[in-house]
């Protein structure tokens, strides 16, 4: 590729993202409306563990959001076979997504459950959990925030500790318990679950 046209890709790139992100702007506004905080699920797969969460929690307003449509379809169904009030569904980037939350709507609780763990290392740098990432969380989360994070992945899990222990915004917290449990769909493949919890620091 000539170097003009990395320059056009780029600008094609910046310019599709710009986009993608003022269209959620005015979809999570009409989704979220007057609630001023509300719990995350990213990467929410078939929805099943959100659904779950929902019901157990019904003062939480819930907002699950993946890339991949049928899932969130998927999602979408479930929500209205149990006619659950207080949860929506959203195809989207996560990058996206947080990068369109304005102060009107903040998350309170996130939840990041066997993420793709992307273990080449070549491949490290797709991994979501970065310091770059983190600082969106962080923006786009309330002062008391938390963040939950689930894997099976060993080598994900130690990175994830790494970069949240040299993160400003973010601060471990040893002694929490995970507050809900039902397995997900890649819990049940993998049986295995290394969590970290970690609260954000106002
Ligand atoms: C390994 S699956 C885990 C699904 C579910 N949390 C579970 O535990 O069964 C990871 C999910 O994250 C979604 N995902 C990956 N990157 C994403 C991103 N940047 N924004 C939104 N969803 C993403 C994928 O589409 C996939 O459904």
């Amino acid at each position: 590729m000539s170097s003009d046209n990395k320059v056009f890709g780029k600008e094609w790139a910046d310019n599709l993202r710009a986009t993608n992100v003022e269209k959620l702007r005015t979809k999570l506004s009409e989704v979220l409306g007057e609630r001023t905080s509300f719990t995350l699920e990213i990467g929410c797969g078939h929805g099943h563990w959100l659904a779950a969460y929902a019901k157990a929690n019904p003062d939480e307003f819930c907002l699950g959001i993946d890339l991949i449509t049928g899932r969130i379809a998927k999602s979408l169904r479930k929500q209205a076979l149990q006619s659950i009030k207080n949860i929506s569904f959203l195809k989207a980037e996560a990058t996206e997504v947080l990068d369109a939350l304005t102060p009107a709507h903040k998350t309170e609780k996130v939840f990041i459950l066997y993420p793709d763990p992307w273990p080449k290392r070549r491949h490290h740098k797709n991994r979501f959990l970065c310091a770059e990432n983190l600082s969106r969380l962080a923006k786009a989360s309330t002062s008391d925030a938390k963040l939950y994070f689930r894997t099976d992945d060993a080598d994900y899990f130690d990175w994830t500790v790494r970069e949240l222990k040299t993160h400003p915004d973010w601060q471990i917290c040893g002694e929490d318990t995970w507050p809900f449990e039902t397995p997900t769909f890649f819990e049940e493949l993998t049986k295995v679950k290394r969590d970290v919890i970690a609260q954000k620091v106002s």
